[in-house]
């Protein structure tokens, strides 16, 4: 037996998403960058051991100048990440268009664009083009990076055709798509023009993967019926060429919760939040400004239990944080009145001369200010209408080691089926049992509340992002090996 350890060299990974986990804004000559809002972002995060990783993707930003282009690239590069450079009209067709207007809403069942959605866009076949091209932009970006044995990891609705695209460069290239939205049933995806060509791009990687196995379901179903495929156990299969499909539910790195809670200026933001809100328990509601977020349905849910439960009313305060997002799209410029007038509605009925029931934020927190918030909550309400998986949910139970707070939670987000057994789940169309779920939520015993933490808290410490990247990435080299084998027989 050998007595040196072998030293294996670190992998190449390159991550490729619409937006890098950094966003950038310019002052005067100099750049300022930010960590970017989502999931996508908080869970790569997390996957920072095993690989040697490069981000690829937009800055959230139009540089049109050579000079600003050069700058940001370096301070970009010193983050590991790697700018595509998209000018406004393709933002505005791509991202605000196809991505954000068809793409996302579909997969959230909320359905292709109608009457006044439909009125703001452009035809939904220059957008098309736009998504086509703007793929081949990150192809582009990608192909520079890459060197033979990386792995190529595409992330999301934004980038279905990515794998074509690379695979025509370069078709020895391991290529992986994740999807971190929900894949809906064929019944709702089937409804989009131009169904078939997205599906055969995608089907060019070598490894699908999904949050939960009814996403991986319906995709798999979307491509039989679409495409006339066969459905196998291990994914797609097409005239001998095998796809593989597979669920990978992701994960946060809670560590770096768990940690900051131990620092000084989280502790004193703790602190202060406890004085602020003393003699009232706190809920809480984390989301992008999105539709799918159920912000407007879990308002209503409060104001009925307000109205319901008049002795609670001076003594429970709902801290809303909506982090504004896509503020091009009418849809969410529509939300944001919306919600505008929902908090003013129910803090003009409830509230008095001291004090009103909702804290409503248009705007992120720093990180610090996030953990201190989640650790003084007593219930955290998560209602999305649909959601893929929904993070906000771990980082809750991550900051939640003394408190053991209770989490409220959408039966339509993926995270259902994790923390599904420690959190109370709801149905969020349903007001009135959402309703009584504050009340159980505000009122349940101790030992219950340790019994479901628990749960919870094992499940988020142990399901992490990194397990969750190391998985896919290993599967993604077992298939291309499995595949090498197969052509051998
Ligand atoms: C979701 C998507 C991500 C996206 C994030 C923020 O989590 O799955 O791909 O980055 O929302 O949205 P934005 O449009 O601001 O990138």
């Amino acid at each position: 037996p050998h007595e040196f350890p072998i030293e294996r060299p670190t992998q190449r990974l390159l991550v490729v998403a619409n937006r890098l986990p950094v966003s950038a804004t310019r002052k005067g000559d100099d750049w300022h960058l930010e960590l970017s809002a989502g999931g996508l972002v908080s869970a790569l995060l997390g996957v920072k051991q095993n690989f040697e990783t490069r981000w690829i993707g937009w800055a959230g930003v139009n540089v049109p100048d050579e000079h600003g282009q050069q700058t940001l690239a370096a301070a970009l590069a010193e983050n590991g990440c790697f700018p595509v450079w998209l000018d406004d009209d393709t933002v505005d067709q791509y991202y605000n268009g196809y991505c954000n207007n068809v793409l996302w809403p579909l997969f959230h069942y909320i359905g292709l664009p109608q009457e006044d959605r439909l009125a703001a866009t452009r035809s939904l076949q220059t957008q098309f083009k736009a998504y086509k091209v703007a793929n081949e932009m990150f192809a582009r970006a990608v192909y520079s990076q890459y060197q033979e044995g990386d792995v190529v990891w595409c992330h999301d609705y934004h980038l279905m055709f990515l794998p074509k695209f690379l695979k025509d460069m370069n078709s020895q290239m391991k290529v992986g798509w994740f999807l971190h939205t929900p894949f809906p049933s064929s019944e709702i995806y089937r409804t989009l023009p131009l169904r078939s060509e997205l599906l055969k791009a995608v089907l060019t990687a070598d490894l699908i993967g999904f949050h939960t196995y009814d996403y991986a379901r319906h995709f798999v179903s979307a491509c039989t019926r679409i495409l006339g495929v066969e459905g196998t156990p291990e994914g797609v299969e097409d005239q001998g060429k095998l796809t593989r499909v597979a669920a990978f539910p992701i994960g946060i790195d809670p560590q770096r919760f768990i940690e900051a809670l131990e620092t000084d200026v989280v502790k004193s933001h703790i602190q202060e939040l406890r004085a602020r809100f003393a003699g009232r328990k706190v809920m809480l509601g984390v989301d992008r400004l999105d539709m799918i977020k159920g912000i407007p349905q879990k308002l209503l849910a409060f104001e009925k239990f307000l109205e319901e439960n008049i002795d609670w009313r001076d003594k429970v305060i709902l801290v809303q944080i909506a982090v504004p997002t896509r503020t091009d799209v009418y849809e969410y410029q529509r939300l944001t009145s919306q919600v505008h007038e929902i908090v003013g509605r129910i803090n003009g009925r409830f509230g008095t001369l001291t004090t009103v029931p909702i804290h409503h934020l248009d705007r992120s927190l720093a990180f610090h200010e996030l953990c201190a918030v989640y650790a003084i909550t007593d219930v955290a309400l998560v209602t999305s209408l649909r959601d893929g998986m929904n993070l906000v949910s771990y980082e809750f139970v991550a900051c939640q080691t003394q408190k053991k707070g209770v989490l409220i939670l959408s039966e339509f987000a993926g995270a259902a089926q994790s923390l599904g057994a420690g959190a109370i789940l709801v149905n969020p169309w349903n007001v009135s049992d959402v309703a009584m779920s504050i009340e159980d939520a505000l009122t349940m015993k101790e030992a219950e509340r340790n019994e479901r933490h628990r749960h919870n808290f094992m499940h988020v410490t142990t399901h992490t992002a990194q397990a969750w990247a190391d998985t896919f990435v290993s599967e993604l080299n077992d298939t291309i090996v499995e595949a090498e084998l197969r052509t051998l027989r």
